[in-house]
């Protein structure tokens, strides 16, 4: 999965902040609406798709939830601890609702699909419940739920996409954007509540996909990241043999040696992003390492504007747990993925998602994710102690076996030790010149620009006497890191 932050570090900081969209237009619409997302990067983008729906049909954006006619919460169920967070807010908005009778609330996404109609009926908290492949159902579920009907729809789809809607970009900074390349996933790995929130997996369209990142491109964006569960299990295949030739690249291509030309794996839809434009930087997120390629590096080597970044969650360093969790790989063969991708792209940046205190984990198989982060050496990574999930594989066949108090200390040793290997990482960094995207001014000063490195690395630098915009590229030479930051200055 893919997180929209790039937060380290702990349970907490997972979790995307809410946030609420800028105002668009308001003469141009008769209704409000506000919107809160939770969770990974796929539900921010997904209510990117939702104030599409929402814009086509008489609603404009608010950022403040006392005008809206429409409150939604975009709601995540990865961990329990993220729907508490949901549940505390639902509680707050509905406060709000005493004063603002009309106004009505919706959920959506994961926790929406997950418990139904039960936030309706039993809990009463909101008036429409809306499941992640529900979305083009919107305006009739508010129309339902304003005459007081139960509104509810969570019918999982196997084809939807939402590829012909334009995405409203909310709260952007202009530079970066998130496009959505598929949804769901087939993965079932035992401890995750995914596959069951949000349904099978599908590919989107390329052409669409295409036609997203050149208007991203054209409007001033010069990053955009693919969004999906699993990106390297991306596949679609045409209708129309030749409809697959898009900017110059076919699906046969060698590259790719993909069969008679009639499919585009994720390697040809990355050299396809790529070929956009050369200023137009390529991310992706989330790579399973069972799916990703030596296509796929090797295509990511080619192309200077491919970030050289590879998000690679491990999940636990022990076969005998990896195998539990279903997996479907072992430690050495992991151990075997990273060596591979550093030697195709010696420079490449590699972060983890790790889950401390599965389901029978001894300390052994601790000591063996502890050793696998060695070998590893992640910038960065998302740490979470094992949260038992309503209906998963773990759930049913399991038990969650291990005592908090030993799931937060192994955590615990997990963070540590993340922290050591981001220090080390950055230290490496120290008297390199990167080659930095501007995104915006720094958190902490005007004075300072803020921007990433290929690696995915955040540097802050002095804007000194260049005349630089966000969007531009510009050398840095790194000379100090603070935590998570490298600091730097312009090379002339
Ligand atoms: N408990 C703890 N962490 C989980 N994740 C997914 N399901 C759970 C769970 N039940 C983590 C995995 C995944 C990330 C998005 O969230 O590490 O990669
Ligand atoms: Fe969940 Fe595994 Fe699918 Fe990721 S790949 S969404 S962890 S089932």
């Amino acid at each position: 999965m893919l997180e929209r932050m790039n937060h380290t570090m702990h349970e907490e900081t997972r979790q995307g902040e809410a946030y609420a969209p800028f105002v668009n237009d308001p003469s141009a619409y008769n209704k409000k609406f506000y919107i809160e997302s939770y969770g990974c990067a796929m539900n921010f983008a997904d209510s990117e798709i939702v104030a599409s729906i929402l814009n086509e049909n008489g609603f404009g954006a608010t950022r403040n939830f006392e005008e809206a006619d429409l409150i939604l919460i975009n709601t995540c169920s990865i961990r329990e601890k993220a729907e508490q967070t949901v549940r505390k807010r639902l509680t707050e908005l509905r406060k709000v609702k005493k004063h603002n009778s009309g106004a009505l609330i919706g959920v959506l996404g994961c926790m929406a699909e997950r418990l139904k109609g039960k936030l309706l009926e039993e809990e009463k908290l909101v008036d429409m419940v809306v499941g992640p492949d529900a979305y083009r159902s919107l305006p009739d579920l508010i129309t339902e739920a304003g005459t007081g009907q139960k509104a509810v729809n969570v019918l999982l789809s196997r084809d939807e996409t939402y590829a012909d809607i334009s995405p409203v970009r909310l709260d952007s900074n202009g530079v970066a954007g998130f496009v959505s390349i598929m949804r769901g996933c087939n993965n079932m790995c035992s401890f995750c509540v995914v596959p069951f929130t949000r349904g099978r997996e599908r590919s989107r369209d390329p052409h669409s996909i295409i036609r997203e990142c050149t208007d991203l491109f054209n409007s001033g964006y010069r990053e955009v990241t693919l969004l999906g569960q699993n990106v390297d299990s991306y596949y679609w295949v045409s209708e129309n043999l030749n409809s697959t030739q898009i900017n110059g690249v076919s699906a046969n291509s060698p590259s790719t040696g993909g069969g008679r030309g009639e499919a585009v794996t994720f390697a040809n839809l990355l050299e396809m992003v790529a070929m956009i434009d050369p200023l137009l930087r390529v991310r992706f997120s989330t790579s399973h390492p069972k799916d990703i390629t030596d296509d796929v590096l090797f295509t990511m080597a080619k192309y200077e504007n491919i970030c050289k970044y590879i998000h690679l969650p491990v999940q636990s360093g022990s076969t005998r747990v990896l195998q539990l969790m279903n997996r479907t790989y072992t430690r050495e063969w992991y151990m075997a993925k990273v060596d591979r991708i550093m030697e195709i792209m010696p420079d490449c940046g590699i972060s983890s998602d790790i889950i401390a205190g599965f389901c029978t984990e001894t300390e052994e198989d601790h000591q063996d994710t502890l050793s696998i982060m060695q070998h590893s050496k992640y910038d960065m990574s998302y740490m979470f102690f094992y949260s038992e999930r309503p209906g998963t594989l773990a759930a049913r066949r399991y038990q969650d076996d291990i005592p908090e108090a030993i799931k937060k200390r192994r955590l615990d040793e997990i963070v540590k030790l993340q922290n050591a290997l981001s220090r080390e990482s950055n230290l490496k960094d120290l008297g390199k010149t990167f080659k930095v995207l501007i995104e915006g001014n720094s958190k902490r000063s005007d004075q300072d620009w803020m921007g990433r490195s290929s690696q995915n690395k955040v540097i802050v630098f002095p804007k000194e006497q260049y005349q630089l915009n966000k969007g531009q590229y510009v050398m840095v030479k790194v000379h100090d890191c603070t935590g998570a930051t490298l600091i730097g200055k312009i090379e002339p």
